[in-house]
C-alpha cells in the first residue's frame, strides 16, 4: 500500500508527500490526567499524489474519539498502534477536503518526555523529532508545512498562562473557571516546530527595535522564584538578533519572541517557532548558582535557538537525514557568534580550542565506533539516536570549511543565495553546497564526499628541506578512515591552512587544497630549515600524522603565532609522553613556566595550555586500553607539572584574582579558569599545605564558579575537608535543582582517590539519596551518565561493577526515558578497542542488556550496533 508512512528509514527511499497539508486548527483542553485534542485539518493533494490513495496519519500513545470528512461522520478508517488510515476519500482525494479528529493524550503519565508532558505542575511540549504524533494523528513529516491556529484550554487558577508559536489573537475566561488563548503562528511550519505551554509562570520582557525599525517583545517565561536569573539569557538573546543582523543581514521575522524554561528536558534546547523551550539548565544564571561555563553555554545555546529561526525554521530539513542542514550550520553560527562575544582575538581562538577539544574528546570516538555514520546519514532505526556529535559538532567543521574555502565574503554570498531560493523551503544538504558552488562559480563536487562518508580521515605529512637549493618540500596523503574503508571510499576536498616558521618570520600563511590521495607542494627561497605549522585553526577535521620532533613541537609550542597550533603542539607533546609513560622533561617544564609567566598571553589560553588531553582522547590514540595504566601515567604526568611549577602556581593563585563586583564576560572568567587551575595543580602538589586555602576559598567565594572549583579541588584530593564542605553545600543549595545537580556529578565524577570501587559504592548512595529522581534527566545525567561516561577510570574495573552498574541502569531507564537510556546506552561503544578482562566483561553486560525483551527502539539500535 502507498503511504506517506516512511517505507523504512533509508535516505534514498524519499518519496515526497502523497498528501499534505495548508491550514491546521487545533483546539487542546489541557487536562494532566486527559487532554482532549480536537484537529482540523485541510488536506490537499500532495506532489506526489495519485488518485484513491487513502490518508495516513501517525499517531502514537493516543485515545481516538472521533473523524469527520468534510463535516462528515466518517467510518472508512482503520487504526493501528502508530497509524490512523482513511480510505474513501471525497474525489479520491484530488481536491482538497477537511479532516476533523478528535483524540485524547495522558501528559501526566508521558515520562518520555516527547509529546505533551507535564513538569512540575505546567505542561509543555517536545516534537522534534517525531513527538507531535503523541498530541494528535497527523501528517507527522517535515516537508509538511502548514499554518497553524491553536484554541488553548485550561483551568485558569492552575494555568493562568496559555502560551503557544506566532501571535495572541485574542484570550477569553469562560463561566467554569476554565479560560482560553488563541494563537496564530503567520509561518507555515513542520509540525516539529509546533509548541505549546501552559502553567504558573512569570516572564521578564524587553521591547527591541530592529534593523527594519521594527518593534519587538522578547519574553523569558520562568517559575517566579526563577525571574532574578534571567538576565543573562535575555541580554544573550538581544546579543544574537544583533549579531544576525550584522553578519548575515538576518532580522527577526515575528512580533514576538518567547524562551521558556522547564526542569524536565531531554535535550538543551528547541527552537519552536517563536516559542523556544529550554532546559533550566540553559537558562538560569546568577553570580551565587552557575559557573563562568553555565554563563557561556547559556549564551551559545540562547544564540543556537534563535540562530535556527533562519537555519532551520524559515529554510528547513526535507526529511531527517538532512537533520545536519540546520544542526551543523546552526552550531557554526553559535561557534562564531560566541568567539566574537570573547571580545578578542586571543578569546576567538580560546572558542576554537575548546570547540575542537569537545569534537576529539567525543565526536572521534564516535567516527571510530560502531555507531559511526556521515553528517548525514544513509540509514537509522531511531531518529532521536541521530542528534549526535557528528551531525551536529562535525556538520558545524564542514560548514567551517566552505568559510576556509571560500572567504567569509563567499560564505556570505553563498548563504544569502542559499535564503533567496529557499525560502519558506524544506530542502536538502545538497540544495545548501549549491547555493555555495553557484554563489561563488565554483566546483564543489568532491566536496559532497564529506556528508556522504563516516570516519576520520587521517593525512600524514612527510616533509623535506634542502639546504643548497634552499628549497622545502612538503608531501601530505590522505588516507581513508580504517572502520569505514571499502573499495567505494572517495577522496575528500580537504582544506589545510599552513605557515612555515622561520626565523626571519618571512612565510606567509597558504592554503593547501588537498584533493587528489597524495600531493606534494614546494617551496622555494626558504633560507633555513623551517618549522611546519599545519591545519592552522584546526581548518580540516582530520587526524594528523605527522612525526614532528619534539625540537620542533617545542618551537610551536612556544612560538607559533596561530594560537590553536601553538596549543595543539603542547598537547602532542604531552600526550606522547604520557602514553609512553614519560614525566614531563626539562625542556617542557621550562616551556610551560615560560608560557605561564608571559605576561602577554591570554589566561584563558594558559588554562587552556595546561590543561592535558583528557583520558578518552588518549584511548583513541591505543590499539589495546588499559583505561587503569593510562589514569595512572595521566595523573603522574599532571602531579609533575604540579610540582616543578609549584612557585608558579603560586603566584599565579594571587596575581589571577578578580576583585570587584563578579562579571561573566571572557577576559574575568578567563582569570578565574587560570586561578582554579593553580589552586587544582597546588593541591595536586602539596595537599596538606593548600587544602585550608581551598576550604577559606570555598567558604569567601562570591560567585560559584570560585566555590565549585575550590570545592572540587578539595573532593578530587580526597581531603578530609571534603565532606564538610559538601554537607555545608548541599544545606545551603538544597533548593536550587541546578545547583544540586552539580553537588551529585562532581560526586559521581571523583577519579579513584585511594580505590576505585568506593565511587560505585558513593554512586549507589547518591542513587538511594532524597534528592535522586529517576524521572529527572537532568539529575539522572549528573549521577549515571556522570559516573558512567566522565569518570573512567572509576567506571572500567576488572571487576566488571561498573559494567554492571551500566547495564541496571540502562535497563532502568529505558522503561521511563529511551532517549536518556539511549545515551547510557552509548557509554560501552568502544568497548572493542579495550584491553582484557575489561573488554570481554564490556561484552557481557552488552548481551545483558540485549537479552532484555522491552527494549525501546533507541536503546535496541544502540546495543545491537554495538554488539554487530
Ligand atoms: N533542534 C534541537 C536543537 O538542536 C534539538 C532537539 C532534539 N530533540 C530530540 N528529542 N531529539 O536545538
Ligand atoms: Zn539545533
Amino acid at each position: 500500500m502507498k503511504t506517506d508512512l516512511p517505507q523504512s528509514f533509508n535516505r534514498l527511499k524519499y518519496l515526497p508527500p502523497y498528501y499534505t497539508l495548508s491550514q491546521v486548527e487545533l483546539d487542546i483542553a489541557l487536562d494532566p490526567a486527559r487532554t482532549i485534542v480536537k484537529s482540523r485539518l485541510e488536506v490537499l493533494p500532495g506532489p506526489n499524489h495519485e488518485a484513491g490513495l487513502p490518508l495516513v496519519l501517525q499517531g502514537q500513545e493516543l485515545e481516538f474519539v472521533s473523524l469527520r470528512i468534510n463535516g462528515e461522520a466518517h467510518r472508512q478508517f482503520e487504526l493501528t498502534p502508530l497509524t490512523l488510515t482513511i480510505h474513501a476519500l471525497p474525489h479520491d482525494g484530488c481536491q482538497a477536503f477537511s479532516v476533523e479528529i478528535i483524540c485524547v493524550c495522558i501528559p501526566e503519565k508521558n515520562t518520555s518526555l516527547m509529546g505533551l508532558y507535564v513538569s512540575n505542575g505546567n505542561f509543555f511540549t517536545q516534537c522534534e523529532a517525531e513527538g507531535f504524533r503523541k498530541i494528535t494523528y497527523f501528517l507527522d513529516r517535515p516537508d509538511v508545512m502548514a499554518r497553524y491556529r491553536v484554541i488553548l484550554r485550561a483551568r485558569e487558577a492552575e494555568y493562568p498562562v496559555l502560551l503557544s508559536n506566532g501571535n495572541l489573537l485574542s484570550t477569553e475566561k469562560l463561566a467554569n473557571g476554565w479560560h482560553t488563548a488563541i494563537w496564530e503562528d503567520p509561518f507555515p511550519k513542520p509540525a516539529y516546530l509546533f509548541a505549546l505551554v501552559a502553567g504558573k509562570l512569570e516572564c521578564i520582557e524587553e521591547t527591541i527595535t530592529t534593523s527594519s525599525g521594527a518593534k519587538k517583545l522578547l519574553q523569558i517565561w520562568v517559575e517566579s522564584h526563577d525571574l532574578k536569573k534571567t538576565r543573562h539569557a535575555m541580554d544573550s538573546l538581544i546579543a544574537s538578533i544583533y549579531w544576525d543582523e550584522k553578519r548575515y543581514g538576518l532580522e527577526l521575522d515575528l512580533e514576538r519572541f518567547m524562551i521558556v524554561a522547564v526542569g524536565d528536558f531531554n535535550m538543551g534546547a528547541m527552537e519552536n517557532k517563536g516559542l523556544n523551550i529550554f532546559n533550566t539548565k540553559y537558562v538560569l544564571a546568577q553570580a551565587e548558582t552557575a559557573t563562568d561555563a553555565d554563563f557561556a553555554n547559556i549564551e551559545s545555546v540562547v544564540a543556537h535557538e534563535y540562530f535556527h529561526n533562519w537555519t532551520g525554521n524559515r529554510v528547513t530539513c526535507r526529511d531527517w537525514f538532512q537533520l545536519s542542514l540546520k544542526e551543523g550550520l546552526t552550531v557554526f553560527r553559535d561557534q562564531e557568534f560566541s568567539a566574537d562575544q570573547m571580545g578578542s582575538e586571543s578569546g576567538r581562538a580560546v572558542k576554537r580550542i575548546e570547540d575542537v577539544r569537545l569534537l576529539r574528546q567525543l565526536q572521534f570516538p564516535e567516527d571510530a565506533g560502531p555507531m559511526a555514520h556521515p553528517i548525514r546519514p544513509d540509514e537509522y532505526q531511531e531518529i532521536n539516536n541521530f542528534y549526535t556529535v557528528t551531525v551536529y559538532e562535525k556538520g558545524a567543521e564542514v560548514v567551517r570549511m566552505y568559510q576556509t574555502l571560500l572567504g567569509r565574503e563567499g560564505f556570505r554570498k553563498g548563504m544569502d543565495l542559499y535564503f533567496k531560493r529557499h525560502d519558506g523551503q524544506a530542502v536538502t544538504c545538497e540544495d545548501f553546497l549549491m547555493a555555495m558552488a553557484d554563489a561563488n562559480g565554483c566546483d564543489l563536487e568532491q566536496f559532497k564526499n564529506w556528508y556522504g562518508q563516516a570516519g576520520t580521515p587521517t593525512v600524514s605529512v612527510v616533509e623535506s628541506y634542502n639546504a643548497a637549493k634552499k628549497e622545502y618540500q612538503v608531501t601530505v596523503t590522505q588516507h581513508p578512515p580504517a572502520n569505514v574503508k571499502n573499495k567505494d571510499t572517495k577522496l575528500f576536498h580537504i582544506p589545510l591552512a599552513m605557515r612555515l616558521l622561520t626565523p626571519a618570520g618571512d612565510q606567509q600563511e597558504s592554503l593547501l587544497e588537498l584533493t587528489q590521495e597524495s600531493q606534494t607542494w614546494t617551496f622555494p627561497d626558504v633560507e633555513t630549515r623551517p618549522v611546519l605549522s599545519i591545519n592552522r585553526n584546526f581548518s580540516a577535521p582530520i587526524k594528523l600524522d605527522f612525526d614532528q620532533s619534539e625540537a620542533d613541537l617545542l618551537t610551536l609550542f612556544s612560538s607559533d603565532d596561530d594560537a590553536f597550533n601553538r596549543w595543539e603542539a603542547g598537547q602532542k607533546l604531552a600526550m606522547q609522553m604520557i602514553l609512553q609513560g614519560r614525566l614531563p622533561d626539562a625542556a617542557l617544564i621550562s616551556a610551560y613556566r615560560d608560557l605561564l609567566m608571559d605576561p602577554a598571553l591570554d589566561p584563558a589560553f594558559k588554562d587552556l595550555a595546561l590543561t592535558l588531553p583528557a583520558e578518552t582522547y588518549l584511548y583513541e590514540q591505543c590499539v589495546s586500553v588499559d583505561p587503569q595504566k593510562i589514569y595512572v601515567a595521566r595523573r603522574a604526568f599532571r602531579k609533575a607539572i604540579a610540582r616543578e611549577l609549584r612557585m608558579e602556581w603560586a603566584s599565579l593563585y594571587q596575581q589571577m584574582q578578580t576583585p570587584g563586583p563578579f562579571n561573566p564576560d571572557a577576559a574575568s572568567a578567563g582569570k578565574r579558569a587560570l586561578k582554579n587551575l593553580a589552586l587544582s595543580m597546588l593541591l595536586e602538589a602539596d595537599p596538606l599545605i593548600w587544602s585550608p586555602m581551598a576550604v577559606n576559598q570555598y567558604r569567601n567565594a562570591d560567585n560559584m564558579t570560585d566555590r565549585y572549583a575550590a570545592l572540587a579541588a578539595l573532593v578530587i584530593q580526597g581531603s578530609s575537608s571534603a565532606v564538610a564542605c559538601l554537607e555545608d553545600f548541599y544545606a545551603h543549595f538544597a533548593d536550587d535543582p541546578l545547583v544540586i545537580d552539580k553537588w551529585f556529578s562532581l560526586q559521581a565524577s571523583r577519579p579513584p582517590v585511594t580505590d576505585a570501587v568506593a565511587t560505585l559504592s558513593d554512586v549507589r548512595r547518591l542513587q538511594g539519596h532524597e534528592a535522586f529522581r529517576m524521572n529527572n534527566p537532568n539529575r539522572v545525567r549528573s549521577v549515571i551518565h556522570a559516573f558512567c561516561m566522565n569518570n573512567p577510570a572509576s567506571f572500567h574495573q576488572m571487576d566488571g561493577s561498573g559494567y554492571a552498574f551500566w547495564a541496571e541502569s540502562v535497563l532502568a531507564l529505558d522503561a521511563i526515558n529511551p532517549q536518556v537510556a539511549a545515551r547510557l546506552a552509548r557509554g560501552l561503544d568502544r568497548w572493542k578497542q579495550f584491553a582484557q578482562p575489561y573488554q570481554s566483561l564490556m561484552r557481557a553486560a552488552l548481551e545483558r542488556v540485549a537479552e532484555s525483551e522491552t527494549l525501546s527502539a533507541d536503546v535496541k539500535e544502540v546495543i545491537l550496533k554495538a554488539l554487530g
